[in-house]
């Protein structure tokens, strides 16, 4: 039988700052790549050090960043690398646009990694929702700017109900469902 994992894809992981993006997406692609795939990273924060540069957090300016995002994932989608994308992609029409771009190369998987607001203020592992919550910064998402939340997205890691391990597992349950991923191999021993 042909290798089902020949072609590229992308998973693409939206959700809130600090809600568990770039934890369970660099899980997820060492564990593709652990599976003997292609994997590239583009994680919204290091995309913005480099092509979305001098981007800020208007709706504009972070739908540039998505599309941008979405334009080099479906690049290396068709060249077969499983890419991961994290990045908040806050807005329902410009996932639909990025989506429907990869799918013109190979599958799209959307992950919803699901926690609430106060949930990830609760963590605020960079500080950001103080300084938004106490109005040094403007614009922030969840708190004075929209998420608007998937309807359609493949998988919805709740990441307050579930460990990282257990969210990895269901992003990789549904790229084996999907004949994206091999199946693992059986721990030695
Ligand atoms: S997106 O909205 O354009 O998809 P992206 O994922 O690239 O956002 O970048 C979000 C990261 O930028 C956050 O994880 C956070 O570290 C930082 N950040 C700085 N200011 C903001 C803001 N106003 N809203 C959201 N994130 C911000």
């Amino acid at each position: 039988m042909a290798s089902s994992t020949e072609g590229g894809f992308t998973v693409w992981l939206t959700g809130l700052s600090g809600a568990g993006k770039t934890t369970i997406g660099h899980a997820v692609a060492a564990e593709l790549e652990r599976r003997g795939l292609h994997v590239e990273v583009l994680d919204g924060d290091i995309v913005r050090t480099h092509l979305s540069k001098g981007l800020g957090y208007s709706h504009e300016d972070r739908d540039t960043n998505i599309e941008r995002i979405g334009w080099v994932a479906s690049r290396l989608t068709r060249h077969g690398a499983a890419v991961v994308v994290a990045a908040i992609s806050p807005y329902d029409a410009t996932r639909k646009t990025v989506r429907a771009l990869v799918e013109e190369q190979g599958p799209f998987v959307e992950v919803w990694v699901k926690a609430s607001v106060e949930e990830c203020a609760r963590r605020d592992a960079k500080g950001l929702y103080a300084k938004a919550f106490a109005g040094e910064i403007t614009q922030f998402t969840g708190v004075d700017d929209p998420y608007e939340e998937p309807d359609d997205a493949e998988v919805v890691a709740d990441t307050v109900a579930l460990t990282p391990d257990e969210s990895v597992a269901l992003v990789m349950a549904e790229l084996e469902r999907l004949g994206l991923a091999p199946v693992a191999e059986p721990a030695a021993g």
